[in-house]
């Protein structure tokens, strides 16, 4: 039966925190050799250590494959509903009020661990209900992953059921596709209208580098630091702050916080932070 030793299991996970800023706690042992096992039996390797001096190999590329085993990328349309729920009831309207006292016309947005694409497609669902009824603004949103799997999979765009089940039939009706059996792949048979995904550019993007030149009025940051220490979280959110426009919102998941951090964020309400 395949295992790791302590050793070898320290130094996956240097690997990961070192590439990802993901910590991966003792209890993760088992789910690492799950996610490698077929890996280590393509390559030929019976061990941990073989799989790590391989890795370490930089000839290999195979860093790219480690990181893209590792990572979590559970996600689902609309995740944490009331969140979307605030953007558009609250936030999209007074947004809307500013730029147009500005003369600006458009709205910015960037999912920054977008994993499959579910939450930059919902965002970009949400703004086109919200921008039928106010015409003149233009809406982009910008979606990254340091997974490059999951970005694959968020530009084709094909997903199974169950990531619909925040979805309202409503919605689903205008917005979704169900595709015939011939057209499906491995069991993914819903993918959005061509109008969605319009609105959204996918990038491969790193959250421990800064994402220069671009500013945002909102950023969804949802899911992701939960996985961070402390000194990562730090790091990342004071870079994510740089692209964030002057009274731009950062929205983390109701599961996260950035209490213990330091920041020039201002609280709003669970999972939502505005910079003045
Ligand atoms: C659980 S998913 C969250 C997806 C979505 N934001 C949501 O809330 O449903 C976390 C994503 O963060 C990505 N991730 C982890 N570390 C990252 C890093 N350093 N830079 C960019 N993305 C990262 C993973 O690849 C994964 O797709």
């Amino acid at each position: 039966m395949l295992s790791i030793t302590d050793t070898d299991f320290q130094k996956i996970q240097n690997i990961m925190y070192n590439q990802t800023g993901v910590f991966l706690k003792d209890a993760k042992k088992n789910l690492v050799i799950a996610r490698l096992r077929r890996r280590l039996e393509e390559l030929g390797l019976d061990d941990f250590s073989g799989y790590i001096r391989f890795l370490e190999d930089v000839s290999s590329n195979e860093l790219e494959f480690f990181v893209n085993a590792i990572t979590t990328n559970e996600t689902y349309f609309f995740r944490h509903t009331e969140q979307f729920n605030y953007l558009f009831e609250k936030l999209l309207p007074a947004l809307v009020e500013e730029k147009s006292r500005l003369s600006q016309r458009e709205v910015k947005i960037w999912s920054a661990a977008c994993s499959t694409g579910e939450e930059p497609y919902s965002l970009s669902i949400l703004c086109h209900e919200f921008f039928k009824k106010n015409h003149g603004f233009r809406f982009s949103i910008l979606a990254s992953d340091i997974n490059s799997k999951v970005l694959e999979q968020a530009v084709t765009a094909q997903y199974s059921e169950r990531s619909l089940r925040e979805v309202s039939a409503e919605l689903d009706a205008k917005y979704f596709v169900h595709l015939p059996p011939d057209r499906a792949r491995r069991g993914l048979d819903i993918t959005v209208i061509d109008a969605v995904k319009k609105n959204v550019r996918f990038v491969a993007h790193n959250l421990l580098k800064p994402m220069a030149g671009e500013k945002f009025d909102i950023i969804f940051l949802r899911n992701v630091i939960i996985y961070f220490d402390k000194q990562t979280k730090q790091h990342v959110v004071n870079l994510i702050e740089n692209n964030l426009n002057q009274g731009g919102h950062l929205f983390i998941s109701l599961s996260e916080s950035l209490m213990d951090i330091k920041t020039g964020l201002n609280y709003c309400k669970p999972g939502v932070y505005c910079k003045k």
